[in-house]
């Protein structure tokens, strides 16, 4: 049996931590505590989740309940500070991707690391969805042999899209910008599918659609005269679980989930293209759009021996379909099929399968190397660092084994 304190009690520390290990991971794992500097938060996540006790500090949570392991999972920006003062205290880090928001933040967690011992996990539950890890045993066996090429188009639709211009992943402060906080995935299922480390970004982008784009704003939906006529309007009121976690704890703390999404002063970008190159001398050619009409991936994947194309569908008329889809194409024009039947509606059955690996009994079955460490967090990192300094600069830049960024 092992102990975990909680810190950040929003909604995927309830959904992916908090209801699930209380519910079914009760032989191997016991919640021992929960912060969240909003306490009307912390006392939902504590009443949903078996009476986990709700403190009202990190360090007193830790000294008071003595947890084996710290669950991270608050807002992007903060990880590290909790991650490096969970390792300081002795207790081993379960952190939600990204690792943090800028490889400064994410060399202090390593020396950390270092200095202490401990362990440090992060949750890029991407590998653990059945389609990424067909796709990554059929390059591990050699189906089309040393990989040279990849192209990784990924679309968020304008609900799960939109999302990240509502709330505080809006602000590079918090998130890092999309190519830190939601690509953190993309490029580290990349690194793993590839098996290797990225040495070089180039990139460029834009905010093109939410912002200042938009032909009308308010402050939120939340009373706005433009509801009527916003294609955006969000009823924050709609979900009992939303209404519970963020309408009614805002008076603590002024969260409101609901911002406009055509707020002038929001900073991220929603339009991404990047460059990258690997050490071994592969290429990814990578797009983010934030506002399509449709959610999920495409990617083709050249090799020596064939090429892979390949991409999974979470929103629109193709995601009804009940299998992904996998070609595998021979020099020789040959043409081989590779149906993943689809798992699970959350994160196409990542979630399930890697708290399977981080709470289950006994141990993990782990051929493919699924489970991701610091210094995969760290390689998915780089790039969204890199991706960030390469913006600002409009060069290329080199990811150097030190975990720093030198301009071209
Ligand atoms: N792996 C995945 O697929 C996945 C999915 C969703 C979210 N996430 C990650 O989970 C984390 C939380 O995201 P969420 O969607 O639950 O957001 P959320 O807004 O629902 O919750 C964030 C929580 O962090 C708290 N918080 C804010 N500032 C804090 C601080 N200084 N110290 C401690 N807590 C603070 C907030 O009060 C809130 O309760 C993020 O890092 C996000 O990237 C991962």
């Amino acid at each position: 049996m092992r102990t975990y304190a909680v810190v950040g009690a929003g909604g995927r520390a309830l959904q992916m931590f908090g209801i699930p290990i209380s519910r079914d991971h009760g032989d191997t794992a016991r919640l021992v505590g929960v912060y969240d500097p909003n306490p009307k938060r912390a006392r939902i996540f504590s009443e949903r989740c078996g009476g986990t006790p709700a403190f009202d500090g990190f360090d007193a949570m830790l000294d008071a309940a003595r947890p084996d392991a710290v669950i991270v999972a608050t807002i992007d920006a903060r990880h590290h500070e909790y991650v490096v003062r969970a390792l300081a205290k002795g207790c081993d880090v379960v952190c939600e991707k990204p690792l943090t928001t800028d490889l400064a933040k994410g060399r202090a967690i390593l020396a950390e690391r270092d200095r202490t011992g401990r362990d440090v996990a992060v949750t890029f539950n991407m590998r653990f969805m059945p389609y990424m890890a067909r796709v990554k045993q059929l390059l591990a066996a050699g189906a089309i042999g040393e990989v040279t090429a990849v192209r990784l188009e990924w679309l968020l639709d304008r609900s799960h899209g939109a999302d990240y211009f509502r709330r505080w992943h809006r602000y590079r402060r918090n998130s890092g910008g999309l190519q830190i906080h939601k690509a953190s995935h993309h490029f580290d299922v990349v690194d793993w599918w590839l098996d290797d480390a990225p040495v070089r970004v180039y990139a460029t982008g834009a905010l093109r659609f939410y912002g200042a784009n938009g032909p009308f704003r308010s402050e939120r939906c939340t009373g706005c005269p433009h509801a009527a006529r916003c294609a955006f309007y969000w009823d924050l009121d709609a979900s009992p679980f939303d209404r519970a976690l963020y309408r009614e704890t805002e008076d603590a703390d002024g969260y409101f989930r609901d911002r406009c999404v055509f707020a002038e002063d929001i900073d991220i970008e929603d339009t991404l293209a990047a460059q990258v190159s690997y050490a071994r001398g592969a290429t990814l050619s990578y797009t983010l759009c934030a506002y399509a009409p449709y959610e999920g991936f495409r990617a083709t994947i050249d090799g020596r021996e064939g090429r892979i194309e390949c991409g999974e569908f979470y929103s629109g008329p193709r995601a009804a379909e009940p299998d992904g889809v996998i070609e595998v194409f021979a020099p020789d024009g040959a043409r081989t099929v590779h149906r993943v039947p689809k798992h699970g509606v959350v994160h196409g059955g990542g979630d399930e399968r890697l708290r399977a690996m981080l709470f289950g009994t006994g141990p993990f079955d782990d051929p493919l190397g699924r489970k991701a460490d610091l210094l995969d967090g760290l390689r998915s990192l780089s790039v969204g660092d890199g991706i960030n300094r390469s913006l600002r600069t409009g060069r290329p830049v080199r990811l150097t084994d030190a975990w720093d960024i030198i301009e071209e």
